[in-house]
C-alpha cells in the first residue's frame, strides 16, 4: 500500500504574515503522518520559517525549485545544499511553468533529482502534456520521454522513494480536470513507464500525484482510483479549510 501524498504549491501567492498563519493554523489539524503526507510547498524566503513552525508536527514543507550546483555565482538561485541546511523535506522540480517560463530543461531537471536525492530531499517531479500534445494523441509519448529523462542514472532503490506529479499542462489553473479515468490511465502508463526502466518493486512503491484543477469537489474519485497517489494542488492549496478537506479525502 502506497501511502497518500497532497502537496500544496502555493506558487506566488500569499504574503509572510498569511504564510504564517495558514502553517500555524493547519499544523495541529491535519491528519496523522501515519495515514497521509501533508505538504506545503512555499516559497523560497518563507521556507525556515515554515520548517520551524512545522518542527515535531506531522505537517512537511517543501521548496517549488532550486539549482542543482550547491554554490556558486549563480544570483537568485537557492541551492539544494541550502534548501537541505534548513531541514526542507521536498522540492517541485520541473514544473511546467518553470519549463514554459524559465526554459527549464530535461538535463537540468535530471541534474536537480540528482541533487535532491544527495541532499536527502524528496523530489516531486512534475510532467504533462500540453492542449495541443493531448489533441495529437501525444500524452504518454511526452510523460514518458519527461520521465526517462528526469529519472536517467538513477537507481531502482533511489527511484521508489521519489514522487512523480502528472499535471496536464490545459487542467493547470484552468478549472478543467482530466477525468478520473484519463488521470488514472496516464498515471499507470506513467508507472508502467517506471517499471520497464526500473524494475517492478520501484514502479510499485513510486508514488504519482495528479495535479490540475484538484479540488474537495473531485478529489476523492481522482484518489479512488488505482494508480493515484496523490495530488498536487495550486489553488485549492491555498485556503485552510480547503487545503484541510483535501488531507481528509486522502
Ligand atoms: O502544481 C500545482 C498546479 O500546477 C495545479 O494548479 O491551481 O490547477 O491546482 P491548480
Amino acid at each position: 500500500m502506497r501511502k497518500p501524498i497532497i502537496a500544496g504549491n502555493w506558487k506566488m501567492y500569499k504574503n509572510f504574515d498569511e504564510a504564517v498563519e495558514f502553517a500555524e493554523e493547519v499544523r495541529d489539524k491535519i491528519p496523522s503522518a501515519d495515514k497521509v503526507d501533508s505538504v506545503i510547498c512555499a516559497p523560497a524566503i518563507y521556507l525556515p520559517t515554515l520548517v520551524d513552525i512545522a518542527t515535531e508536527t506531522d505537517l512537511a514543507i517543501g521548496a517549488q525549485n532550486m539549482h542543482y550546483e550547491n554554490e556558486g555565482a549563480f544570483t537568485g538561485e537557492v541551492s539544494p545544499s541550502q534548501l537541505a541546511s534548513i531541514y526542507v523535506d521536498y522540492v517541485i522540480l520541473g514544473h511546467s511553468e518553470r519549463r514554459e517560463y524559465f526554459n527549464e530543461t530535461d538535463e537540468a531537471i535530471n541534474k536537480k533529482v540528482g541533487a535532491a536525492l544527495s541532499h536527502g530531499i524528496v523530489p516531486i517531479i512534475c510532467c504533462g502534456e500540453t492542449l495541443e500534445e493531448k489533441e495529437a494523441g501525444k500524452t504518454e509519448a511526452k510523460v514518458v520521454y519527461q520521465v526517462t529523462k528526469a529519472l536517467e542514472g538513477f537507481k531502482s532503490e533511489e527511484v521508489k522513494h521519489m514522487v512523480i506529479a502528472y499535471e496536464p499542462i490545459w487542467a493547470i489553473g484552468t478549472g478543467k480536470t482530466a477525468t478520473a479515468e484519463d488521470a488514472n490511465h496516464v498515471c499507470g502508463f506513467i508507472r508502467k513507464t517506471v517499471g520497464q526502466l526500473f524494475g517492478h518493486d520501484a514502479a510499485n512503491e513510486i508514488r504519482i500525484q495528479y495535479g490540475g484543477s484538484v479540488k474537495p469537489e473531485n478529489i476523492e474519485e481522482l484518489l479512488s482510483k488505482e494508480h493515484i497517489d496523490g495530488a498536487l494542488v495550486g489553488g485549492a492549496s491555498l485556503e485552510v479549510s480547503s487545503y484541510l478537506k483535501l488531507l481528509e479525502a486522502a
